[in-house]
């Protein structure tokens, strides 16, 4: 096993926190952009909370509001002008993945004379992978990408109809103020989504990664139960705050590089997948990823089976006759997409209205940065076009 780790956010974690972000704020700059989605922080007080507590630093800011699900390099492109006309210092973002990613590519396109896109990854020849940007300070709002405390960024395009990332080590947020009563506000369907993000975000690294990491095949296995379990308490009960909390902290452990590292993960097939679909459809991210994962998952078990295995056995309890026991990584997949349906996620394509119309296009997309040398899908296995259209029939 050979890897390298690298994770420079300060990371600050628990409830009552958001009373510090002003404080948190100070130490790196006067003037903020304070970066917020379609309007939950406002209805729930936590924009109003927020502010005081800038305001009682003497930190000026002026707002980027609008931040769309699905972000549009659009929203990042105004945000990134504001930055300049308003010559701020640091980018605050308040919100779920979506006002966070766009957050960090605000704060990365402020200081790039081109096009915002080009940042982007999606094929190009000359991606300029961004390696300066201002200094983000995440507050989450929803427990799910775990973007407050990773480099990763994802952005949408409506007029290419690509959905496409960068991750890079400058776009480490700075610090990430992380207080879980800030969550107790989502509702249901994005709780139960943000949990089928945060179980994927283990898997792709858990199925994808290299064989013998028994230390992180545990550590992920233990994200995935708490997971599960919390989650279901969360979702009994929005204002349980130790669920909440516990999800949460899942959610940064999940995708902060820390638990995959070791695994070296081939690719991110699912997510790769997903965001080719949602390009077109806008749809919720973890939603789409529940259709998705539980079908890429029978395709990849044919051809590593014992890790299938072992996922049925450690996660649903299964009892299999030996590590290679079709019967037993095909029934944990299917106890998984039980679970998933048991939380109200959709598991099928045609329950979000979505036919096979653009299929081709879909796998053609899925493939525009994470491929190998013949265009296929990274992952383990890599996976052709055709490959790509059988998973989502
Ligand atoms: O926009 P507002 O009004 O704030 O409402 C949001 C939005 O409608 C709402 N919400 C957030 N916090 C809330 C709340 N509602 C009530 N109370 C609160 N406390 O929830 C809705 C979804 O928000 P969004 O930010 O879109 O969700 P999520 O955190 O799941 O982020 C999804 C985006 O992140 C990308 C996805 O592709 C998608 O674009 N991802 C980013 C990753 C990363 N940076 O590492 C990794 C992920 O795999 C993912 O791809
Ligand atoms: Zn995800």
């Amino acid at each position: 096993m050979n890897f390298e780790f690298y994770n420079p956010t300060r990371l600050i974690f628990g409830a009552g926190n958001l009373k510090r972000l002003g404080k948190e704020v100070k130490r790196i700059g006067r003037r903020a952009l304070l970066v917020t989605g379609g309007g939950s922080v406002k209805r729930n007080g936590i924009f109003d909370r927020a502010v005081a507590s800038l305001e009682r630093e003497g930190i000026t800011w002026v707002e980027c509001a609008g931040i769309e699900p699905n972000p549009r390099i659009t929203s990042v492109a105004r945000g990134a002008q504001l930055v300049r006309d308003e010559k701020c210092e640091v980018v605050i973002a308040l919100g779920g993945g979506s006002t966070m990613d766009a957050s960090k590519v605000i704060g990365a396109a402020a200081l790039y004379d081109g096009e915002p896109w080009d940042l982007i990854g999606h094929g190009q020849q000359d991606w300029v992978i961004p390696t300066e940007t201002l200094p983000v300070v995440t507050v989450p709002t929803l427990a799910a990408t775990g973007s407050e405390m990773n480099c990763g960024a994802v952005i949408s395009n409506d007029e290419t109809k690509i959905k496409s990332f960068v991750q890079t080590e400058a776009l480490y947020p700075a610090v990430a103020l992380v207080d879980p009563e800030l969550t107790l506000t989502v509702p249901k369907d994005q709780t139960a989504y943000g949990i089928c993000d945060i179980i994927v975000h283990v898997t792709e690294a858990y199925f994808n990664g290299i064989d013998d990491t028994p230390v992180q095949d545990r550590f992920a296995e233990g994200v995935i139960l708490n997971t599960i379990d919390y989650g279901k308490r969360a979702l009994a009960d929005g204002n349980d705050l130790e669920a909440r909390t516990h999800l949460q902290w899942a959610s940064i452990l999940a995708l902060n590089g820390f638990m995959a590292a070791g695994m070296n993960p081939a690719g991110f097939p699912v997510h790769m997948i997903e965001h080719a679909i949602s390009a077109h459809h806008d749809i919720t991210h973890g939603a789409g990823l529940a259709i998705v994962n539980p079908a890429w998952m029978r395709f990849a078990a044919k051809v590593r089976p014992a890790k299938f295995v072992q996922f049925g056995e450690r996660i649903f309890n299964l009892k299999p006759k030996g590590s290679d026991d079709m019967d037993c990584a095909l029934a944990g997949i299917d106890a998984y997409e039980a679970f998933l349906k048991s939380i109200g996620c959709p598991t099928r394509l045609s329950a979000l209205g979505i036919g096979d119309e653009l299929f081709t296009r879909y796998a053609e997309d899925s493939a525009l940065v994470l491929r190998d040398e013949d265009g296929n899908l990274l992952g383990r296995p890599t996976m052709s076009k055709q490959d790509i259209v059988e998973v989502l029939r």
